[in-house]
């Protein structure tokens, strides 16, 4: 198998508007790896290879994370049972329980309360909102390094937001102490399907210069929305446009599904976010 041109990969992820890259610019096979990345949504009923997921981890654990506080955690689900109540936790998403393994990543405080308790010392920054938000974001960079790595074993994998949908079920289905939550669910396994590449956004949407400029990105999200048709089209599905399906996302607290409620939920939790 030939492996893409950097051409190649730009076009498959911008279409029409893939950034100009010098024929020097820099470019090695980390970068074909990110730039190839698509969410796989169906699996081979097959275990992960020994030792992947061990891997996957240890990627993960080598992000950066802040302080060096590793105020995150995983728990690994493979028992059919599980996998099943939280396919249907998460709206009955079916990839959740075919995958071999379900990871539910962790926001995790309830580690750090602990080493204080037993330093004698008080922990009250645990109440407030920012160290929830350092929980959220060490998830997330461990999680995107996995999910980096299981994607260079040539391994597929897809995120379950839906997974905060009834995040008190999920938080008692696993056990989870006061001061740990699910952030986001990751399903992992060999693709029997691989994912198509999906187009983003213009960079001139995301990279701004010296200063940000709202104005400047209406022209450009409306070429991203025929390139989205056009994409949606090639895939033989319906060809809907970015920005409609996007604003309907987010049009009332009922389109999210459940997470309206993640404030009060969190709270139950043992989260304070003074
Ligand atoms: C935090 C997060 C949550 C997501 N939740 C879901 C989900 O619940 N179900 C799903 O099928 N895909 C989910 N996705 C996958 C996105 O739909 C997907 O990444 C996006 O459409 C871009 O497609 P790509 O990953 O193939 O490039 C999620 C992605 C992220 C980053």
């Amino acid at each position: 198998m030939t492996t893409p041109s950097p051409l190649d990969l730009l076009d498959a992820r911008y279409g029409a508007d893939a950034p100009a890259i010098a024929a020097d610019a820099p470019w090695n096979a980390v970068l074909d790896s990110l730039l190839g990345h698509a969410s796989v949504r169906a699996f081979l009923p097959d275990a992960l290879p020994a030792g992947a997921l061990e891997a996957g981890i240890a990627a993960a654990q080598s992000a950066a994370t802040s302080s060096n506080l590793q105020v995150w955690s995983v728990v690994a689900v493979e028992a059919p049972e599980t996998k099943a109540k939280l396919a249907d936790w998460t709206g009955g998403q079916k990839h959740v329980s075919d995958c071999p393994t379900f990871l539910v990543w962790l926001a995790d405080l309830a580690r750090l309360r602990r080493c204080a308790e037993r330093a004698g010392s008080p922990s009250e920054g645990l109440d407030h909102l920012e160290m929830l938000l350092v929980g959220v974001i060490d998830a997330a960079l461990a999680a995107q390094n996995a999910v980096a790595a299981f994607e260079s074993m040539g391994l597929g994998s897809v995120y379950i937001g839906g997974i905060r949908n009834q995040l008190d079920k999920v938080a008692a289905e696993l056990k989870l102490p006061p001061l740990v939550t699910p952030v986001f669910g990751l399903c992992v396994g060999t693709p029997a399907r691989a994912g198509a590449v999906k187009p983003r956004l213009p960079q001139a949407a995301v990279l701004h210069r010296e200063h940000y400029d709202l104005d400047a990105q209406d022209a450009v999200i409306d070429a991203y929305d025929a390139t989205m048709q056009g994409f949606y089209t090639s895939q033989g599905m319906k060809a809907h446009k970015w920005t409609p399906h996007s604003v309907k996302r987010i049009a009332d607290a009922a389109a999210l599904t459940g997470r309206d409620l993640l404030r009060q939920k969190l709270e139950a939790l043992g989260f304070l976010m003074r």
